[in-house]
């Protein structure tokens, strides 16, 4: 398994609530039971030495849910975050996050500005959290902010050929990440959901019907191992026939 871990991965949790439906239960308890995934991936992500764990938790087109349901969600982030900050901090891992925070709900926004604060000096693995996370706004943020500097007498790093993509990525909310290799989404559904669309643009593609309540260690073992088989070619030619050129 050592070989080859990703540097990245990043998982569209979806499904908690055909899992509760499924079992007769109203969405919320899928989301709790969803919390229990986090947890097992998290510490299975640092036992495998995964750096980078990007983790799709609220969308910015989640808002449309009912009300309750949003609540709820930012609910169990403060429960996660109370229960989880000691021992995230002592295995080392740093939270951090993609999306706009500043709307989420002031108790949301205080318990995860503290959990990056208390875990900012960590390095083992970077828990990066999507929240109110929007791709296109992100691209966006970043163009406006590049616009801006332009305005304001130059963007650093940009020369008389334009921007490279080294310089616009630090524009980005990832700014300092390495791109996803592995990109996972459970439950089935075959799209992105608005998800990293600048970050993913060479990953490699994992999607279980499982829903996120049911995904376990092992299915995330199993997903790196398919992983670990996949031929990256990014527009080469394929292993076995470069070996021969
Ligand atoms: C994913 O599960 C959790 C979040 C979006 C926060 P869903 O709530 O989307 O579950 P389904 O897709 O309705 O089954
Ligand atoms: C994507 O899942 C967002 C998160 C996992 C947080 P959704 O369930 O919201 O996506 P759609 O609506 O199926 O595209
Ligand atoms: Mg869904």
């Amino acid at each position: 398994m050592e070989n080859k871990i990703p540097r990245h991965i990043a998982i569209i949790m979806d499904g908690n609530g055909r899992w509760a439906r499924e079992r007769g239960l109203p969405r919320a308890a899928g989301h709790r039971a969803g919390v229990k995934t986090v947890r097992e991936i998290v510490k299975a992500s640092l036992d495998l030495g995964v750096p980078v764990l990007t983790l799709y938790a609220f969308s910015q087109e989640n808002w449309k849910r009912p009300k309750e349901e949003v609540s709820l969600l930012m609910e169990l982030l403060d429960y996660f975050l109370n229960k989880e900050i000691d021992r995230l901090k002592k295995e080392g891992v740093r939270v951090r996050t993609i999306g706009r925070i500043e709307a989420l709900p002031e108790r949301t926004l205080k318990k995860v500005k503290a959990a990056m604060e208390a875990t900012r000096h960590n390095d083992k693995l970077i828990l990066n959290v999507a929240l109110n996370y929007g791709a296109r706004t992100e691209i966006l943020d970043a163009v406006n902010q590049i616009v801006e500097k332009a305005r304001a007498g130059g963007v650093p790093g940009m020369n008389g050929s334009g921007l490279t993509e080294e310089v616009f990525s630090n524009y980005l909310y990832t700014k300092g990440l390495p791109d996803p290799d592995l990109l996972i989404r459970t439950s089935g559904e075959m799209r992105l959901s608005n998800f990293l669309l600048w970050q993913l643009s060479y990953a490699e593609i994992y999607i279980t019907k499982k829903y996120w309540p049911d995904f376990a260690r092992e299915d995330y073992l199993k997903a790196i191992r398919e992983y670990q088989r996949r031929d990256r070619r990014f527009g080469d030619i394929c292993a076995e026939d470069a070996a021969g050129r």
